[in-house]
Order: structure tokens, then sequence, then C-alpha cells
């Protein structure tokens, strides 16, 4: 049997990074995966260009229960080592929009660029795990094609979403072999879905886009574009503030609590359509709502609002609902699209049972969880895979 200093299961961007790193500094490093190919997520990303990080990745731009888990691996591996790694590969790229950085190619130079980087570690793929033992010396782990054996293990199989492309809860599984907890996982950055009274209210508007709007729940704002879909809204906006709908869903009475939207932020709605009203009494509502709006919905916003014909045969009281339609509309989610659609999974296994310098489970010396098995969860943007690189190299130089 091939003796191993270390087995990674998972070849997604967190585990074959971690293994490039721990490869480097002579470490003996097996990595498993059961798919066919590895970093398929990578490989998806991005619309096939990979935003593999964020230009302004901070501590801020991550979910967990512990906010302050993160810190330290994001400050010894950041950005700017990964973009530095990128260059280094030859990979050109681009910012495009929000220091969102994807490759100007394609999202398989950057698994070309990990292999790469793990050319000495033996990576395995089409192998399904079927046991995990803990030995005197480490850990003993069954596939379908053997048994290997090395003194540490490192839990690098991401979180069940998009579960078609082979994402799976084993890390959960796992973590429960081994007595750590785990956040109750979630789907997060996914579409969310109408309830019926919105459903129909909004019937027909599948494929609206607007560029500019603001999404917020409490003091927690993301202004980019809103998509309406047939089943509900998606889009930047909406995939940035779903993370904060999970995680908390119910107010402390149970209720559900709504998504805020600005459909037009920066305009005084209100003050522009009475001004209308004096300047131009025979304009059409729907016509001024069009300055700000895509037609379609300025039409819809018109009928709900049950304010048809020309502005100057309307109340205070109607623009002000109109604007308020627009600027401050209350839509209360059903729920999400699920892990089917979701890009990441919020909630993961607890930070409180690791170390935030190696990656560690405190209670089981030589067990490491890096990636998106982890509780941290980032925003839409590159800093998922920031977490996997950052997580990955503070888990390799300790292996
Ligand atoms: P990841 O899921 O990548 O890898 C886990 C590996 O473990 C996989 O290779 C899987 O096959 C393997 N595995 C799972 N279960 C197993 C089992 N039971 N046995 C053996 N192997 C098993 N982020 C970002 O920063 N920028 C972006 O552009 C995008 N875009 C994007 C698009 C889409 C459609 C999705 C779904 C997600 C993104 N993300 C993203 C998120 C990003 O892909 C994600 O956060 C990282 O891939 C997580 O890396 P990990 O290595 O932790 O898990």
């Amino acid at each position: 049997m091939t003796a191993y200093d270390a087995i990674i299961l998972g070849a997604g961007g967190a585990g074959l990074f971690c293994a490039g790193i721990a490869a480097q500094r002579g470490r003996r490093v097996l990595v498993l995966d059961h798919a066919a190919a590895p970093g398929e997520k990578i490989r998806i990303s991005g619309g096939g260009r990979c935003n593999f990080t964020n230009l302004h990745a901070s501590p801020a731009d991550f979910l967990s229960d512990n906010p302050h888990f993160a810190k330290s691996a994001l400050k010894r591996y950041t950005q700017h080592d990964f973009i530095a790694l990128v260059e280094k590969h030859g990979i050109a790229w681009h910012e495009k929009t929000l220091g969102q950085l994807f490759c100007d190619g394609s999202s398989r130079q950057i698994i070309q660029l990990l292999l790469d980087e793990a050319r000495d570690a033996d990576i395995r793929l089409s192998s399904p795990i079927t046991s995990i033992d803990k030995t005197g010396s480490g850990f003993r782990v069954g596939t379908g094609s053997g048994v290997f054996e090395a003194a540490r293990l490192v839990l690098a199989t991401g979180g069940p979403s998009i579960p078609k492309m082979g994402a799976t809860g084993f890390a959960y599984d796992v973590a429960q072999q081994f007595g750590l907890n785990v956040i109750a996982p979630r789907p997060a950055l996914a579409p969310l879905t109408f309830s019926g009274v919105d459903a129909a209210r909004w019937d027909g508007m599948a494929g609206v886009a607007v560029p500019d709007a603001v999404a917020s729940i409490g003091k927690r704002r993301f202004r980019e574009a809103v998509l309406f879909t047939h089943r509900g809204l998606s889009g930047p906006a909406i995939l940035q503030i779903s993370s904060y709908w999970e995680q908390a869903r119910r107010d402390e009475a149970g209720r559900v609590q709504p998504v805020t939207l600005d459909l037009c932020p920066d305009v005084d709605l209100f003050a522009e359509l009475k001004a209308a009203r004096s300047t131009a009494p025979k304009q059409e509502l729907a016509t001024q709502l069009e300055k700000h709006l895509p037609a379609r919905l300025a039409r819809r916003i018109v009928e709900l609002s049950n304010a048809p014909g020309r502005i100057a045969d309307l109340s205070d009281a109607r623009l002000q609902a109109v604007a308020a339609l627009a600027k401050t509309w209350q839509v209360t989610p059903a729920g999400s699209e699920g892990y089917a659609k979701a890009e990441v999974t919020l909630g993961g296994i607890d930070t409180a049972a690791l170390s935030s310098q190696s990656m560690e489970a405190r209670a089981v010396p030589g067990l490491h969880v890096i990636g998106e098995a982890v509780d941290v969860t980032g925003h839409l943007g590159g800093f998922n895979f920031q977490w996997a690189w950052s997580s990955g190299f503070a888990c390799g130089q300790a292996l």
C-alpha cells in the first residue's frame, strides 16, 4: 500500500488547491473524488469564465455563525496572492464589475492551473468513498478501487448545491461520524419564489430585468440587477439577499421576513410624479414610470396601483401608492429554488469545532475541513472561490 501523509477527499477548488500547497511542501498527498473529472463547479462557474476571486474580498463578504472565523485564512492567502498565481500561469483576466475577476478565456484554465500546481499529488477520480475509519496513527479510507491510509484526512467535498453535478452532503455525514456539529445547511445564492398572492400579481412578467435595483433586509442591502422569473425573482441582487433571507427567514414572532426592493434607486419617485402632474398633466402615468422602469413593469405597477389614465387625475395618495410599489416593494418569498439552483450552501460544519489556523478539528486530531463544507459562505462575486483558496492554503500549510 502506498504511504501518504494526507488524503484529501474532493477534487474541487479547495481540495485541489490544498493538494498543491501540501505537495509543494514535500507531503505525499492523495486526492480522491467520486466524479470522473476534477473541478466540475469551476468549469461551469462564471458562465464558463470562472469568477475566480474578487478585488475587494474581506471578511465582511462572508456569512457564518462565527463571522470572525474566516479572517485568519483570508489574511494569510489573499485575493492578491491568487491573482499573482493566475498571472504566473499566464492566464489573462479582466474585472467585470464590482471587483469580480474573470478569465478572459475559459474556466478550464483555472482547473489546469490547479492541476499543474498539484502535479506531485496523486489524484484519483471516479473513486467513490465507501468507508472512513480512524486508526491508531491516522485514517483509513475505503474506495471502490482500494483502501488507503494517511496520518491526516482533509474533507473538501463541498456542499449539496447542484446535486446533478455530483454535489452531496457527504461532508456532513463524515462530520456526524466524528461527532462534529453541523450548522443547518440551506441553499444560498438562490432565486426566490413568489408566494401565491405575488405569483398572481406578477404573472406574465418572466424575463423582465431591472438593471439597477436595491434588495434589502434590515441594514443589509445589495444594489445590482433584479430579474423576474416564471416562479419568482432572480438576478444578482436577489441571489445576494437570498443568503440573508435564508439566515433570518422568520422574525422573533415567527413571521416570514419580507425582502424590500427599490426598483429605481436614487430617484425620488413621489416627488417626480407630483412634479410631472403640474408640468405634464396630460401624460399617462405609465409613460412617466417608463423613464425609470422597463415598460412591462411600469404598466403592471399602474394596474396593481389602480392608477390608469392621465397623471392629472391622480391624487397624492394614489401617486404615493405607485411610488411605494416601485421603491419599497415588500416581497415575502414562499421559499427559494433550493439546491437545484443554489450556487452555494449556507451553514455546514461548525467553525467552533475547527482551528481557524489549520482548519483542523479540535476534537479529532488529523481531520481537517476546508471549502464550502465549512460554515463559511461568501457573497456572489468570486468570494466563494477565494474561500476555497484561502482555507485550502491554511490547511495545506498544516499537513
Ligand atoms: P466543490 O463542490 O467545488 O468540490 C467538491 C468535490 O467533492 C467535487 O469534485 C465533488 O465531486 C466531490 N465530492 C462530493 N461528494 C463526494 C463524495 N461523496 N465522494 C467523493 N467525492 C465527492 N463561486 C465563485 O467564487 N465564483 C463563481 O463564478 C462561482 N460560480 C458558480 C456557479 C455555479 C453554477 C455554482 C453551482 C457555484 C458557483 N460558485 C462560484 C461557487 C463555487 O463553485 C463553490 O463555492 C466552490 O466550488 C466550492 O469549492 P469546494 O472545493 O469546497 O467544493
